[in-house]
């Protein structure tokens, strides 16, 4: 069923974390789609909602069959039911794999830039952050191997806190390159904690790879966890819930008993119905909406190449936040945030994924096209009359 991705849903007054102002500023900032929720899973929560009993919960087997069958067909991810463990969020998963591989005082791995909870919850937790920079080459970032290694040598890592694909910058790291990562990692025994949360956004012309279908291969199961979600894929993150997968029964053994340390290993009804249903059912709306969203991407690319050329467009392998390197116009973080504020439009400071950020901005145009051409026009106005001196 065609789905109307056009349409503009207001979202102000709702408690959006999105659409938290009360003026008419245009959010192209967190991750969070503009658009409705796919029927199916509509469907499903209505019909909890016409039961009336909102009971107790616990997964079903159908729900199992959908998670196998979902990340099986399209990545070769065959899991067994006893490889799924539940969640609250991805963020959630990555504290308690901290607690899992490592103790307080240990050092732990991140890329940098990277989606602000892989550092936050590493120091909040009180854990030593180590961090390796992303390379730049022709316009799209690389892992440094090389950097990597010699970061877990000299810092005693025992955890890489890894994103796949990444955010921001949307690489799908390939074949190759996660090959890679796996041997260096084995070499030195350290731990990766996978976010594959974006994986479902994989634009046409990228090939997501799980890297759980290398592990195995490796001989490094045993240290290897991956973490996903439905929510992103779907936009349904209001909902909360996600996936831990792991291939060793002895690590799920671990990870199960530090989740019910908190009783953390449970979902809400309405999350396993949204999950059972975007993943029986949803593959049409999904398909739709990487569609309307790479559409976006293109006019974006073009938007900014015609009337702000000297942004450098990191364009994504990956979902639909693209990283924008604003260093020609501004030469100040802040300066560049409140420029775009006062112009009414929001978007993400790079600066808060890490050092590698500085004067970069993450733009999401996952959001209906009018609206979007709005915000690019405000963008326009913010940054147009600029001229970073030192540029
Ligand atoms: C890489 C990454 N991981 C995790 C999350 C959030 O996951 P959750 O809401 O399940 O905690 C996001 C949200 O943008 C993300 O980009």
């Amino acid at each position: 069923m065609p789905h109307n991705f056009d349409e503009i849903i207001d979202r102000r007054n709702t408690g959006s974390f999105k659409w938290h102002y009360s003026d008419d500023t245009i959010p192209l900032w967190v991750a969070d789609m503009d658009f409705k929720a796919a029927e199916p899973i509509l469907t499903a929560i209505e019909q909890i909602v016409q039961h009336g009993i909102l009971g107790y919960t616990v997964p079903t087997e159908p729900l199992y069959q959908a998670i196998i069958d979902w990340h099986g067909s399209r990545y070769g991810l065959w899991l067994d039911k006893q490889d799924i463990l539940f969640s609250p969020g991805v963020v959630p998963s990555l504290v308690l794999l901290m607690k899992v591989f490592t103790e307080v005082g240990d050092a732990v791995l991140i890329n940098d830039p990277i989606y602000t909870p892989f550092m936050t919850k590493v120091l909040d937790n009180k854990r030593k952050l180590v961090t390796s920079a992303l390379k730049e080459v022709e316009g799209k970032y690389r892992l440094d191997l090389d950097d990597i290694e010699a970061k877990i040598v000299e810092h005693k890592v025992t955890l890489y806190l890894f994103c796949n694909p990444h955010n921001p910058g949307g690489r799908v790291w390939t074949l190759n390159e996660l090959k890679a990562l796996l041997s260096i990692c084995k070499k030195h025994n350290v731990a990766i904690v996978s976010d594959e949360i974006h994986q479902d956004l994989t634009l046409s012309g990228y090939q997501f790879t799980p890297l759980l279908t290398l592990a195995e291969a490796a001989g490094y199961a045993h240290k290897v966890v991956s973490l996903t979600s439905m929510t992103k894929t779907f936009n349904i993150a209001g909902i909360k819930g996600s996936m831990i997968f792991a291939k060793d029964r002895a690590l799920l053994r671990k990870i199960s008993k530090q989740q019910r340390l908190s009783d953390e290993h449970e979902l809400n009804l309405f999350a396993y119905a949204a999950m059972r249903s975007a993943y029986e059912e949803g593959g049409d709306w999904l398909a739709q909406a990487l569609d309307y969203i790479e559409a976006n991407i293109d006019l974006t690319v073009q938007f900014l190449e015609k009337h702000l050329p000297k942004i450098k467009v990191m364009r994504p392998e990956a979902s639909y936040l693209i990283w924008l390197d604003c260093s020609a116009y501004f030469d100040d973080d802040q300066a560049l945030y409140d420029a775009l504020r006062e112009a009414k439009v929001e978007l993400s400071a790079g600066i808060k994924y890490g050092r590698e950020g500085h004067l970069k901005m993450r733009i999401n145009v996952a959001c209906p096209e009018a609206v979007l051409r709005e915000g690019l026009n405000r963008v326009y106005s913010a940054l147009n009359s600029n001229e970073n001196p030192k540029a």
